[in-house]
């Protein structure tokens, strides 16, 4: 049975993009903000297909990679977190990219100003990209997260930088 899951209480991200991806074993990455001290971060989550759903239990992979297969949000694992370069103006996520071995979360200038997104949702006559800005003097970021975490490093950005672009499936 599908139900719907309240991802704020469950993994505490106050927003999550379109496009997940699949491991092999069936489990679903999902890129989302949280909020913390400094402001918002971008935060990839790994999320395992539940072991205790009978319904789903002798599956093959193909049924486990589906999004509406059931899925144990009460096991998720956070493995990439990472602060956004702009306090009020996270950049946009609409997808993320996953290799071998690393996590790529391109930080792109177009950006969800957050005042304004706020100002927007309760102004009669604004829509939603009414809050968004575009930052085109700013660089893309490439922010590379080692899913071997004996690689990974505490507080530290290994990030790559482009010229300014917008996209938004990777
Ligand atoms: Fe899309």
């Amino acid at each position: 049975m599908i139900e719907r899951v309240d991802l704020n209480k469950a993994m505490g991200v106050i927003s999550n993009a379109s496009h997940p991806h699949f491991e092999e074993d069936g489990s679903m990455l999902s890129i989302g903000m949280s909020v913390g001290v400094l402001g918002p971060r971008y935060v990839i989550n790994k999320i395992p297909v539940d072991p205790d759903d009978n319904e789903n239990k002798n599956d093959d992979m193909r049924i486990s990679m589906e999004l509406g297969t059931p899925r144990s949000f009460t096991k998720f694992e956070q493995v990439a977190n990472i602060g956004s370069r702009w306090c009020l103006d996270p950049g946009y996520m609409h997808s993320f990219s996953i290799t071998k071995n690393y996590y790529i979360i391109i930080e792109q200038p177009l950006s969800i100003n957050l005042p304004r997104l706020a100002k927007s949702l309760i102004s009669a006559g604004d829509a939603v990209i009414d809050g968004m800005s575009w930052h085109g003097d700013y660089p893309s970021l490439f922010h590379i997260v080692p899913k071997d975490k004996s690689k990974s490093w505490a507080g530290e950005r290994y990030s790559f930088q482009s010229d300014a672009f917008f996209f938004l499936h990777t």
